[in-house]
């Protein structure tokens, strides 16, 4: 028997990342808002999706896309009021699917009231509610750098000290060793747990402490050396390099042991409501504390860290990550979001990009673990290089332009191109509704705030998908659908079987109702893989011209991937 009902919602869910201002334009200003979703729910329902992450709805200056708030407790003016934001609620709940928000606990925007208090006098009651420390203008108290570009340290006239800041000085960090921002940041987890939302994403989590005596890094590696080093790495060696690098770097500024503490109290308070969920935006296993009282998720980061997913690197990856995983501490495993490259261009070879993306797919909804989808990948939209800078919105963009100028010495259009490609506007460009101006999300003589990917001109829209039972579109509510179909799936026990075959990724999901082999070919040439006798009837795959058994091997085209069952699927 399969002890499905055991398991909590969020361990049986597909969820669904929204990213509100790219989604759905409901109102015609070039600017997604709560109306277009609403009006996409039964677009979300059909998809077949369980859980809906958003991305910021908050009030917001908008310097870091919705990541720099100045009111936790409101909605977004652009967006719509707070009744849009229930109207949104509601009807996802209506039709059994969950919302999730984005909780941004290390910093506040430079615009919020608090800080707006802060700063205005050394001696006002929210002085100690950031981290500021005393010194001269041009000499910040440590050599630490924030990770967006720069000195960590901002330095404000008004009152002749310095605020650290880890992401753009716009994100002052909210000092979590006073107990009021504790308090205040536990009330506005309660404010939306109250209205009835079902858990938060926790941003940016490893960052809230840093180490309380401030010691210098003492490696001597400057930030421009790091994006040296990380634009000249050619191969998986340099590029771990790179990590180990930045993980030193910022030693002291993430990672500290206290964060388990709070996470421990947050989970209570979470606790205290009824099957909530905490994730967190980090790839530490420490943040599922002992597998029960700390986050119920966090991501598998790894998996998706890699130019190209091969069976090797997703069989080291499993093989880490599930035996290093706390007992009774469940995985969460995604390939995008609206911080990295769009999948479909990421893994694609340019020539198999559709192959490559079903292959990927049935990986991540057949791996152990709650899978996150990235909203657009289900129509294959890709990266969208912005030649012009003038439309660049994601700081960063302007940010690795500036740098590949004066790092690597490139000339303007050039650097104008990094940045386009190391930037996050590439993935976070509207959705690509119909075969219309604008890819149909706002109309043809408004301007939307990133330009539109005009391959919704070629099929890579929603409308055109859905008619097609070859699309994507309905390859993604195919595979969701036998996942939702298959308790095995959703919870069963992740086995690796050997193909004999370096390039073929084999495994086996398997509990007392059933067991299914996934066997998967993620290179560009045929592949035998040796699998189990009888591994069940071949239920699903990408390819569908299937070379047929030979004695004792399956041929596998390239990047042909297949399901085999022993299990009856409930109809
Ligand atoms: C997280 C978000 C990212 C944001 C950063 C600062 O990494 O995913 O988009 O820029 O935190 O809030």
């Amino acid at each position: 028997m399969n002890d499905i009902a055991k398991h909590h919602w969020w361990q049986k869910a597909v969820f669904y990342q929204i990213y509100p201002r790219s989604f759905a334009d409901g109102n015609g200003d070039g600017i997604g808002d709560f109306a277009g979703m609403i009006s996409r729910l039964d677009y979300l329902q059909q998809l077949g999706v369980d859980a809906v992450w958003l991305s910021p709805h908050y009030p917001s200056p908008y310097v870091d896309c919705g990541y720099d708030i100045s009111d936790y407790q409101g909605v977004a003016p652009e967006y719509g009021r707070m009744h849009d934001f229930r109207q949104f609620l509601d009807g996802l709940h209506q039709r059994g699917m969950k919302l999730v928000l984005d909780l941004v606990l290390n910093h506040t925007s430079d615009q919020h009231p608090w800080f707006i208090e802060s700063r205005s006098n050394r001696h006002n009651p929210k002085r100690d509610w950031y981290i500021w420390k005393d010194g001269k203008e041009g000499q910040p108290p440590t050599n630490w750098y924030s990770t967006f570009g720069g000195s960590a340290w901002e330095y404000d006239k008004l009152t002749s000290a310095y605020y650290y800041h880890y992401f753009f000085k716009e994100q002052p960090d909210l000092n979590w060793r006073n107990p009021a921002v504790k308090e205040a940041m536990f009330n506005v987890a309660r404010f939306w747990l109250d209205m009835g939302v079902d858990g938060f994403r926790l941003d940016a989590i490893g960052t809230i402490f840093e180490d309380e005596n401030y010691p210098p890094i003492p490696d001597g590696m400057s930030q421009e050396e790091l994006y040296r080093l990380a634009r000249n790495s050619l191969n998986p060696e340099a590029d771990e390099k790179v990590l180990s690098y930045w993980a030193r770097m910022y030693r002291y500024q993430s990672d500290q042991p206290e964060v388990h503490q709070l996470m421990k109290e947050l989970r209570i308070l979470l606790d205290e409501y009824e099957d909530r969920v905490l994730i967190g935006e980090t790839d530490d296993l420490a943040f599922y504390g002992n597998g029960n009282d700390e986050l119920h998720l966090n991501f598998n980061f790894p998996l998706m860290r890699t130019q190209r997913l091969t069976a090797k690197h997703v069989r080291r990856n499993q093989q880490e990550r599930l035996a290093a995983l706390p007992v009774r501490a469940w995985p969460c495993n995604t390939l995008g979001n609206h911080d990295s490259a769009r999948v479909y261009s990421r893994y694609g070879d340019g020539e198999n990009n559709s192959a490559i993306a079903r292959l990927n797919l049935m990986l991540l909804l057949t791996l152990r673990g709650t899978p996150f989808l990235y909203n657009g990948e289900e129509i294959g939209m890709s990266d969208l290089i912005i030649e012009d800078p003038g439309r660049f919105r994601d700081p960063l963009s302007r940010l690795y332009a500036a740098l590949d100028q004066k790092v690597m010495g490139s000339d303007k259009k050039t650097a104008t191109l990094t940045g386009a490609m190391m930037g996050r506007d590439r993935n976070r460009t509207p959705m690509q509704w119909m075969d219309a101006p604008n890819g149909g999300f706002c109309p043809a003589d408004i301007e939307p705030w990133l330009p539109v990917n005009s391959d919704y001109h070629t099929g890579v829209n929603v409308n055109a998908q859905e008619k097609d039972p070859g699309s994507l579109l309905n390859f993604y509510r195919a595979l969701i659908k036998l996942r939702m179909q298959s308790p095995t799936l959703q919870t069963g026990a992740y086995e690796e079987i050997d193909p004999g075959n370096e390039e073929v990724l084999v495994f086996r999901r398997w509990d007392g109702s059933g067991s299914y082999i996934v066997a998967l070919n993620f290179s560009d040439a045929l592949q035998r893989a040796h699998l189990p006798d009888n591994p069940g009837m071949n239920i699903f795959c990408n390819i569908p011209n299937s070379v047929g058994w030979e004695t004792g091997a399956l041929p596998l085209l390239p990047y042909q991937g297949v399901i085999f069952s022993q299990e009856r699927t409930v109809d």
